[in-house]
């Protein structure tokens, strides 16, 4: 098979029929490899995509459905372990901002009513599904929101995006590093740069502890505190529930 066959082919199965066609080909470029035979490269561009994309997510989100907020956010992993928390982390990672922009929102959306304002809220996500969900969601009980199919890899577009949004405006990055580093070394650097200087504050989070298990993780991401402690300044840096945030402008 070509390689437009073989993209085709991967795509076929519906929990990747609906990602972002430069995703998949990043993926893909992994494993576009002599020593792989055809089924070989199938399976494990599946595979990869599974562990940043789909993993999170219950089946049971990838069909549209009129489920209420809480049964959304505890059929995902992320916004499950975060569930019991959300006041308090609102409460404190939330200051003047008109809009907060949620890259990698998996279904974070579904957290509006932990606003405590009437913020405007806008998301972008990698799979398709989870996006029609919110904006499912959304129209449904009117909220002042919306979600935008679109790859964090797809660089111009986001900055559009989040140009073209006016007033001041707060960053969401939760949990999502580690996925775009998986498919490019230091991209979360890169993005960093391009995005920080277009809004008032990016709050970025990653887990403390294992997904699902008890224990720590050895590898604490020093990497990406000491690349923003160089490029950025720290306005708040905190752990609760298993995940460490932290909330970081540009230098003035
Ligand atoms: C661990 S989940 C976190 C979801 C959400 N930010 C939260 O913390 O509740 C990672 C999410 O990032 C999304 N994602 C990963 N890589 C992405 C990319 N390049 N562009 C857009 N979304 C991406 C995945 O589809 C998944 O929904």
């Amino acid at each position: 098979m070509d390689k437009k066959e073989l993209l085709a082919k991967i795509v076929e199965k519906k929990e990747y029929s609906n990602l972002p066609k430069k995703d998949v080909e990043l993926a893909f470029s992994q494993f576009d490899k002599k020593q792989y035979l055809d089924e070989e490269k199938i399976k494990l561009t599946r595979n990869f995509l599974r562990r940043i994309y789909v993993s999170f997510s219950s089946v049971k989100l990838l069909n549209l459905k009129d489920k209420n907020a809480e049964w959304v956010l505890k059929k995902h992993r992320s916004t499950k372990e975060r569930f019991e928390y959300y006041p308090e982390i609102y409460k404190r990672i939330l200051l003047k901002e008109k809009t907060i922009i949620d890259l990698g929102a998996g279904v974070n959306g579904f957290s509006y009513s932990y606003f405590k304002n009437k913020i405007k809220y806008v998301a972008t996500e990698a799979v398709g599904q989870l996006v029609d969900l919110m904006n499912f969601y959304f129209k449904r009980y009117k909220i002042n929101a919306k979600a935008h199919h679109l790859s964090l890899f797809e660089l111009e577009k986001t900055k559009e995006l989040i140009k073209n949004i006016s007033g001041s405006k707060v960053i969401f990055l939760f949990k999502v590093i580690d996925s775009l580093e998986m498919l490019e070394k230091n991209y979360s650097k890169k993005l960093l740069k391009e995005i920080t200087p277009l809004v008032e504050r990016i709050v970025l989070s990653f887990a403390t502890k294992s997904l699902g298990r008890r224990f720590r993780f050895s590898a604490r991401r020093t990497w990406i505190i000491s690349f923003i402690e160089e490029n950025f300044t720290i306005l708040d840096d905190f752990e609760l529930g298993g995940e460490r945030y932290i909330s970081f402008k540009s230098r003035e």
